[in-house]
């Protein structure tokens, strides 16, 4: 399966065609089903898209999102590292979403309970084969996307959804969705901008596989769309 890729003249660009993604499926999702179920990533790309969620020219249903998260660092959701916290900040506290539609990973807990957890959490919201409707993720420039870092233990779960997973070049732990989560989502939208991810975005798009190197070549949703959302600046290496 081969991703789309999608080239924006800028970040902004990109954070205004993935505001317009989101509305688009989140309105077909809640036609046929009733609710939207998002996946949220950290990261910068993704925080200018919340915010451009927040002044939409239409009325949108925010009362039927649900909202997940991909990762989280383990700190205390007050933190400013805390993806939460980030989320909160640039989107959902300038939303009518319910708080009790906000499914946050316990950072401030001992990372395998808060793992366990949410592992729990979504089995039971999401019972094979389901999974989110849409899932925004980043690549950090060493290839990571959610926590999902090269060479890491996490990279070869095939049962938990999600897993605590320790990050040697970090010294520090992380909670992230596994990969045969995040490809059961039904679309998955990955934003990348800057030209200092340009010659990984090359490996990774053109490349041969190499997960454990490149963990982002694990996204491969099983029966969705994979669309890579890119600037210019990324894209410098494979024009
Ligand atoms: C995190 C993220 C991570 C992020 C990438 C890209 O918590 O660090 O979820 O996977 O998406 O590192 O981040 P940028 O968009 O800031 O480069």
């Amino acid at each position: 399966m081969t991703p789309k890729v999608h080239v924006l003249p800028t970040p902004d660009a990109i954070a205004a065609e993935g505001a317009v993604r989101i509305i688009e499926t989140a309105a077909r999702a809640i036609a046929a089903l009733g609710r939207f179920s998002l996946v949220l990533s950290g990261g910068s790309t993704p925080k200018a898209l919340y915010q451009q969620l927040t002044h939409l020219s239409k009325p949108f249903p925010w009362e039927k999102v649900h909202i997940y998260f991909g990762d989280e660092r383990c700190v205390p959701p007050d933190h400013p590292e805390s993806n939460y916290r980030m989320a909160r900040q640039a989107l959902l506290s300038a939303v009518p979403i319910p708080a009790n539609q906000v499914y946050r990973m316990k950072g401030e807990l001992e990372p395998h309970q808060a793992a366990a957890e949410y592992d729990g959490l979504l089995r039971g919201q999401f019972p094979q084969p389901k999974g989110a409707d849409l899932t925004l993720l980043g690549m950090g420039d060493d290839g990571h996307t959610a926590s999902l870092f090269p060479g890491t233990v996490a990279l070869h779960e095939t049962q938990s959804d999600c897993v605590a997973n320790h990050v040697e070049k970090l010294n520090a732990w992380r909670l992230t969705m596994t990969a045969p989560f995040l490809n059961r989502s039904r679309a998955v939208l990955v934003l990348v901008a800057g030209a200092a991810k340009a010659q990984r975005l090359h490996e990774v798009l053109q490349g041969p596989s190499d997960p454990d190197r490149l963990p982002i070549q694990l996204i491969r949703p099983v029966s969705a769309d994979l669309t890579f959302l890119v600037d210019k600046a990324a894209m410098e290496q494979n024009s």
